[in-house]
């Protein structure tokens, strides 16, 4: 499979079988993220692994949608302010580190077979609390990782053209 078309085949999963997500893949996927490049090679991130039904009961609280605790295990991509790389003008750019790792795990589970969700609309506190997170730790971007039990639809983007500028805005 080519890159582009991994890029094409990934897609948020909001339906997931329970069926657990083998050691193996889940090392893969953490791997690949924990290469991805970030600012000043400072790697601000935390990936947290929740595999426990309690604590993904807990972590629902924060994103009360059924389908997000279907899934056997959820992954969160957290910063750590203390470690982050900040421009001249005050910038943090730990989120988009986090951003970076997030998309290289997403794009591995997808080569894999693992479906996986980007969810940044949670309640930062009950996920902050659901995870015990320290107050320097950010919790920036869940998914849920698993065997998906939807099926793929359609892929709408915007054409290259309206996203494209050459030589000046
Ligand atoms: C930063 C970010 C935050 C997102 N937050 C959510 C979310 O909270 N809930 C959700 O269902 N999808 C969320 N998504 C998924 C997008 O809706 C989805 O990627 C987009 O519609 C394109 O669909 P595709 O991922 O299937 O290609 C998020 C995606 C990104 C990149």
């Amino acid at each position: 499979m080519s890159f582009l078309e991994l890029t094409r085949m990934r897609r948020s999963v909001r339906d997931y079988r329970p069926d657990p997500v083998e050691a193996e893949k889940l090392n893969y996927i953490l791997e690949c993220g924990r290469y991805a490049p970030s600012a000043c090679n400072f790697q601000p991130w935390v990936f947290v692994v929740v595999k426990d039904e309690e604590v993904r009961w807990r972590l629902g609280k924060g994103y009360p949608k059924p389908w997000f605790v279907k899934a056997p295990l959820v992954l969160a991509v957290c910063i750590d302010h203390s470690r982050a790389w900040v421009k001249r003008n005050g910038k943090s750019y730990a989120a988009v580190d986090a951003a970076v790792a997030m998309d290289h795990m997403t794009l591995a589970a997808a080569e894999q077979g693992i479906g996986t969700c980007w969810i940044g609309a949670f309640n930062e506190q009950s996920v902050r609390e659901a995870l015990e997170l320290p107050e320097n730790i950010e919790p920036i971007v869940l998914t849920p990782l698993g065997y998906a039990a939807d099926e793929p639809t359609e892929k709408t983007r915007k054409p290259q053209e309206d996203v494209v500028r050459w030589e000046h805005f």
